[in-house]
């Protein structure tokens, strides 16, 4: 008896360490159990409370009557399936006649008091079905990505949602992307995170980062191209619009539209391409864009112009070239000049890190998503990394990138170092080998001071 009291008191001593230190092992352990026993036992009451249930229909209410039995009850949505995650459960409900998405998804604040989950968010799969994603946990406290993710050719797994979903940067469907935020609100590790899920794949990396190279330059290895000052960016800017345009004469002369050809085999872009003619794709990272915009005389106005005029031509014409573009900086606004506007139309990809006023949010999320603002300018200084981001669907959810040390993306982009591929049009930009790349070994620790 006294071994089963000891045993019991060490269980739950465990679980509540587990708890409060580890909350991802706890869920594992315990608490995605206990939620799922807890969220069945409950699950008619709460939705009865919620007001999720609609009234017996008039055959149900003729069929009691009939057989002189008492009145039926309200009836909730049908639970499809309940499904434990890593972060906590996945419900698929059958709504009832009558009832809409928007009923649940209006109640998804009552339902996370209700099942004491830390977070609920739906959305509709199907006519008729909704799946309801509930989270036992903060998961953007600690973020940790899962050891499995989706595989697919330039899809980068790079930060985790709220909703415990892993978030993908997709450069096949949303081919450009725009970063903002405030300074020291995370973009430079966002990106890092994008730098060290793209080193492993078949990919040319370009950078861009005026801040005299600091973010990217120690990632060289992995670069097949890289300016840390305005006068380089444009050279290598020109370079890419030069390149781009060889490219298309690749896929045009690819193209011999004869009648034989069906329709799924006509090139229009470097995928339609077979293996051996199929160009490298490239990623041109920019960080600091804001830096590109900014002149002081005439001489810089001029260099701006034709900056800005070629990020435009790459970012309209890049994609079926195979070119996708990473902007990332402080603000993108008209007030850095002619030509952004339209720039930031193409950059299809929106996130925002914490910004500190309402229009520094409306570049970003303004003219796709009005209420990503409000949640752009909450984000809390204390939690760099988390960001509101959008979806191919017009929603936004909020996600935050592991935090990847540079430490860390020096010794992956120093790992795959020999898949950076060789471009001849880029080749006065490669990164020479005196760079002054981190090496992949920790550095020895510095000795002690003495006093
Ligand atoms: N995803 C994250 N998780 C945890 N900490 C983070 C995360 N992202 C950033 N941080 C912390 O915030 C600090 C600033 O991040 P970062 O350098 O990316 O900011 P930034 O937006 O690029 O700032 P700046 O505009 O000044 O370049 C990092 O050194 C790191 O300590
Ligand atoms: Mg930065």
């Amino acid at each position: 008896m006294t071994a089963l009291t000891v045993a019991l008191v060490v269980v739950i001593a465990a679980a509540l360490v587990l708890r409060w230190r580890r909350p991802a092992w706890y869920w594992l352990v315990f608490g995605a159990a206990f939620a799922a026993v807890r969220v069945l036992f409950q699950y008619t009451s709460v939705m009865d409370a919620c007001g999720l249930t609609v009234p017996p229909s008039r055959w149900r209410l003729a069929m009691a009557r009939l057989a002189n039995r008492p009145v039926p009850e309200s009836r909730a949505p049908r639970i499809l399936r309940l499904r434990p995650t890593r972060t906590g459960l996945v419900l698929r409900l059958k709504l009832r006649p009558g009832q809409d998405a928007f009923d649940v998804s209006a109640s998804c604040d009552r339902l996370r008091h209700s099942f004491a989950m830390y977070g609920v968010t739906s959305r509709e799969l199907r006519s008729g079905v909704v799946e309801v994603r509930m989270t036992g946990y903060d998961v953007l406290k600690r973020v940790q990505m899962p050891a499995k993710t989706d595989p697919a050719p330039m899809r980068v797994p790079v930060a985790l949602r709220e909703d415990g979903a892993v978030h993908y940067r997709d450069y096949r469907t949303v081919p450009h992307g725009l970063t903002l935020g405030a300074t020291e609100s995370g973009k430079s590790v966002y990106q890092r995170n994008l730098v060290a899920g793209l080193a492993p794949m078949d990919v040319a990396l370009v950078g861009i980062d005026c801040k005299q190279g600091v973010e990217l330059f120690p990632l060289a290895r992995r670069f097949s191209a890289l300016a840390d000052n305005p006068n380089a960016a444009l050279d290598l800017l020109e370079a890419l619009v030069s390149h781009m345009e060889d490219v298309y004469q690749v896929i045009r002369a690819e193209q011999r539209i004869t009648v034989n050809v069906p329709d799924a085999e006509i090139a229009a872009d470097i995928w339609d391409l077979p293996d051996h003619l199929r160009p490298v794709p490239i990623v041109v990272l920019v960080d600091e864009v804001a830096e590109l915009a900014l002149f002081a005389t005439k001489d810089e106005e001029r260099r701006r112009d034709r900056i800005i005029t070629a990020l435009v031509r790459l970012a309209q014409l890049g994609r079926a070239a195979g070119i996708y573009l990473e902007i990332c900086g402080q603000r993108f606004g008209s007030e850095l000049g002619k030509g952004i506007t339209m720039l930031r139309a193409q950059l299809t990809g929106r996130t925002a890190h914490r910004v500190n006023d309402e229009s520094s949010a409306n570049m970003a999320f303004g003219d796709i998503a009005p209420d990503a603002v409000l949640a752009a300018i909450q984000i809390p200084t204390e939690t760099p990394g988390i960001a509101v981001t959008g979806d191919s669907s017009g929603g936004w959810a909020r996600i935050r990138a592991p935090h990847t040390t540079l430490r860390q993306a020096v010794n992956l982009c120093n790992k795959h170092a020999g898949r950076t591929p060789d471009l001849p049009a880029l080749a006065p930009f490669r990164p020479v080998a005196g760079t002054p790349a981190l090496a992949s070994e920790p550095l020895a620790k510095a000795a002690p001071a003495t006093a």
